[in-house]
């Protein structure tokens, strides 16, 4: 079953010259991993915020064709209705928290929810121990670490139990360390909760290791899509459009173009045994 269909998505914004996106159409199934490249402006951003409705009822502009989740039109839809739905997590983690302590910032969404006393501190000690902010609770938010910080912005949405997680950037305003820890939790929620994953990430490592798929989006359009190989494997395509090619992907290119190998979209596993066999036979 499909948990996000798009079917002819443009969206110009109120007062803008242009269109943001253009005619963009697709699924994402249940459980599913979807990654998000493309440059700068090309849309992403604005993309994620028709999810969750944000687009068109808070931001107004020219929208044309349709977003369902779960089967429902956004446009049906009011934002906190959505929210219950579609957990968005933004950039910069500072912007997404403004309550007291930990406890509260969590706790915030689901007094809206009317949920009964004991049904929302079960659901705060799930999202922090699932975040690994146990033992946070009364802590003051700005006073937490980057990665700290949007683990806790991942919580809170967490914990209205959204059928989607959205992240846009999550981890480019954070430490490694901070990135590393927001890249585990993404991970853990979705391959160990089963919890369908979009993301906007440029660590291209990341997605080829853990995305089912991949989109780039150019000037408002998805010009590719496919499994991370798939794409990753077309190495001068992505390279004029500025996308980082993996690691990996990029060593097997250049074994491939050396006469070495055949297929250039390796992971590190595999390019670790192709090295090795090409270096035992030179040895
Ligand atoms: N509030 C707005 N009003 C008018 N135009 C906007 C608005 N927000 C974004 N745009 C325009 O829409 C286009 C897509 O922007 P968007 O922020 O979605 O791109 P992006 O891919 O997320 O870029 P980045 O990688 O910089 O985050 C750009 O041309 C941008 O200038
Ligand atoms: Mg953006």
């Amino acid at each position: 079953m499909s948990v996000i269909r798009v079917e002819g998505l443009s969206f110009k914004y109120a007062g803008a010259d242009d269109y943001s996106l253009r005619d963009i159409s697709f699924r994402v199934k249940k459980g599913e991993f979807v990654g998000i490249l493309g440059a700068s402006g090309s849309g992403k951003s604005t993309l994620c915020l028709t999810f969750n409705g944000i687009i068109p009822h808070s931001i107004t502009g020219d929208f044309e064709g349709n977003v369902y989740v779960k089967g429902y039109n956004t446009k049906d839809k009011s934002v906190a209705e959505l929210s219950t739905l579609v957990g968005l997590v933004l950039q910069n983690p500072d912007s997404q928290l403004f309550n007291m302590t930990v406890e509260e910032e969590i706790a915030f969404g689901l007094e809206n929810l009317g949920l009964d006393v004991e049904e929302i501190k079960r659901r705060i000690k799930w999202a922090l121990k699932l975040a690994g902010l146990e033992g946070f609770e009364n802590e003051f938010p700005p006073n937490l670490s980057g990665g700290q910080k949007q683990r806790l912005a991942i919580a809170s949405v967490l914990a209205m139990k959204p059928e989607v997680l959205v992240l846009d950037e999550p981890t480019s305003q954070l430490d490694p360390l901070g990135r590393e820890q927001v890249l585990s939790l993404v991970t853990l929620l979705n391959k160990e909760q089963g919890i369908t994953t979009i993301m906007v990430e440029h660590n291209t490592d990341y997605l080829l290791n853990f995305a089912d798929r991949v989109i780039i989006m150019h000037k408002g359009e998805i010009i590719l899509e496919g499994k991370p190989r798939q794409v990753f494997g077309e190495v001068e395509f992505l390279e004029n459009l500025g996308i980082k090619i993996p690691t990996s992907v990029k060593i097997g290119y250049r074994l491939k173009r050396e006469g070495h190998i055949n297929t250039a979209s390796l992971n590190e596993r595999e390019v670790i045994e192709e090295l090795k066999r090409i270096l035992g036979k030179e040895l």
